[in-house]
Formats: C-alpha cells, sequence, structure tokens
C-alpha cells in the first residue's frame, strides 16, 4: 500500500542504564553485551530494526559501554586470523551485521532516565519520526515486532507503542495504558488509540492489563514534549510522562503485538530465553533437548 509519510530510517537504542539487576555480571559491561546463546542481546534488536527497514542505528551509551562500539566495529584482527585459517563461515558472521548498518553514538552522561536517554538522541534523529528499541526486551516474532508497528505507522502516519497482555497481578511491574474508543477494526482487532498512560500503577488501579514493553515509533512531537517533561520519581526523566502529553496532542496508538517477548534484563527472563532461544536452533536444538530431557528435574 502507498503511503506519504516519511520513511523511518532511524532506530534509537538507550544502553545507558546501569543494569542493576544483573550485577556483578553489568559491573563492568553493559547488560546489552550478555550473549543470548551467541549473540549479545543488542544484536537481536539490531537485526529487528534491519529487517525492519531501518539501517541507521543510534546507540545512546553510558559509562564502560566501549564493548557495544568494539562489537559492531570492523576487525581487522580477528578478521585477518579468519581469513588465514581459512575459516570463512565465521569471517561471514563476524562482518555479516557490522557492513549492512551505519552506526552512530551518543553519550548519556549521566543515567537520569529513559526520556532523558531518548531526548540525547534528538540532533542524530533530526526532524523526523524514528524507532526506540529497548534490546533487553528480546521479541521472537515470524514477522518482526517493529515491522508489525510500521504497518499502522504507514496507514496513519501517528505513534505506534507495542504492548503485551499481562495477568492484573503483574501490569505493576510495567508502564498501562489506558484505551480510547473501540478497537481499531483494521489490523485484526490488535490496535486501539491511546488515551493515557500510567507508570506502574497498583493493579486495582491499572487502567487495563496492557502493558507497554521496549519498541516505539515516534514523531519527532516527543522531543519538544520531553524537553518540557520535568524530572519525577528518581529525579528521572520518564518517557511515559512525554508519551501521555504526546497522546494528548496527537493519535497514538497501541498494538498488541505478536510474538515472544522475553525481559532479558530479569535473571529468570533471561535464562527463559537462552533455553528457548537455544532449542530453536537448528545447530544446536536437538542436542540442547535431549539434555534437558535428561535432566532430574
Ligand atoms: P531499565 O529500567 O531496564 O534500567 O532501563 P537499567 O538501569 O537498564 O536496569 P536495572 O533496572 O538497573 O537492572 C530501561 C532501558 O532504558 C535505558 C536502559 O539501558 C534500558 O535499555 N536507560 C535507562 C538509559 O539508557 N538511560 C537511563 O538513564 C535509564
Amino acid at each position: 500500500m502507498g503511503t506519504n509519510f516519511p520513511a523511518i530510517r532511524k532506530a534509537v537504542f538507550p544502553a545507558a542504564g546501569l543494569g542493576t539487576r544483573f550485577l556483578p555480571a553489568t559491573k563492568a559491561q553493559p547488560k546489552e553485551m550478555l550473549a543470548l546463546v551467541d549473540k549479545p542481546i543488542i544484536q537481536y534488536g539490531v537485526e529487528e530494526a534491519l529487517a525492519s527497514g531501518m539501517d541507521n542505528i543510534i546507540i545512546v551509551t553510558g559509562r564502560g559501554k566501549n564493548s557495544i562500539e568494539d562489537h559492531f566495529d570492523v576487525s581487522f584482527e580477528l578478521e585477518t586470523i579468519l581469513e588465514q585459517k581459512g575459516k570463512t563461515d565465521l569471517l561471514a558472521v563476524v562482518r555479516e551485521i557490522s557492513d549492512m548498518i551505519h552506526v552512530s553514538y551518543i553519550r548519556q552522561k549521566e543515567a537520569l532516565g529513559l526520556g532523558h536517554a531518548v531526548l540525547m538522541a534528538k540532533d542524530l534523529v533530526g526532524d523526523e519520526p524514528f524507532a526506540v528499541l529497548l534490546a533487553d526486551d528480546v521479541i521472537d516474532a515470524e514477522e518482526p515486532a517493529l515491522r508489525q508497528m510500521l504497518a499502522i505507522y504507514e496507514q496513519t502516519g501517528a505513534s505506534v507503542i507495542a504492548v503485551q497482555q499481562v495477568p492484573r497481578a503483574a501490569i505493576s511491574s510495567y508502564g498501562a495504558v489506558q484505551p480510547v474508543g473501540e478497537v481499531d477494526g483494521r489490523w485484526g482487532g490488535r490496535v486501539c488509540r491511546v488515551g493515557n498512560l500510567v507508570e506502574k500503577p497498583p493493579a486495582a488501579e491499572a487502567p487495563s492489563d496492557l502493558a507497554v514493553v521496549g519498541r516505539y515509533l515516534l514523531t519527532p512531537t516527543i522531543f519538544r514534549l520531553l524537553e518540557q517533561t520535568p524530572r519525577g520519581r528518581g529525579g528521572e526523566i520518564q518517557l511515559t510522562d512525554a508519551l501521555r502529553a504526546l497522546a494528548a496532542q496527537e493519535p497514538l496508538y497501541a498494538l498488541r503485538f505478536q510474538g515472544r517477548r522475553h525481559d532479558t534484563g530479569d535473571k529468570l527472563g533471561f535464562l527463559q530465553a537462552t533455553v528457548e532461544l537455544a532449542l530453536k536452533r537448528e545447530d544446536l536444538g536437538s542436542e540442547f533437548r535431549a539434555y534437558l530431557r535428561g535432566l532430574a528435574l
């Protein structure tokens, strides 16, 4: 279907959080570089962005994030050694992704919150719509979650956030959306307009059981709103506050995406993702399944 809205080419990855839930592993290494099977968490997100047509990657880093830069950079030394040893398959694995993307880095000097991290990307994004991915939400989906969201943007030109239905008791760990109006019939009943958002509401006060997860398509209006957003809880600038202001000014849609989301910033979520992704791997799956079956659980 044709569209008159500007294409979304840029994807912002806020990766400047402290990762306290994963200490001590995250003391000297960002959580985005922890490997799921054999690939750093952030690479899953970058591959999702690329598969959704976004090859301009902007990574917001904090202290000690050099390993992210090294990961997406060319490693002449490693490539030369692999070449000399004739390991062409590994050479391809190492080269594959960095060849296809353009990566920029911007530093968030203080961890002043997700909203502040997104605001850091303002000059690199410019006056155009863009995507934000929280890499520790790894979404395993037939059609990349971001591409599912793009389908809505392409018809509406509006901002879109990804949501997931969670048990009522769990909503207090997330941002919850308050839908307005009827469910939109256009996308298989999976899309609604957002009237309001509430960060980590007690279950009894939650406006719905639809939890915001780490994928956003945003119009550049968000930057102006972030600039006006006062510091909230913990002295941080909350993205949720700016999204609430956005929803009051422009249409904001929420999509219940299809796919399986893993919260890999959480230890149990990380372990579950490791097991499920390993089981799906052609080179490992059957042996790993046999191993798990043999465990006396
Ligand atoms: P989290 O809420 O997961 O916080 O941030 P965190 O610091 O990374 O991890 P914990 O809770 O201490 O274990 C959500 C996303 O926002 C980014 C994080 O890197 C993560 O992708 N973030 C958060 C920033 O980039 N800057 C911030 O100041 C805060």
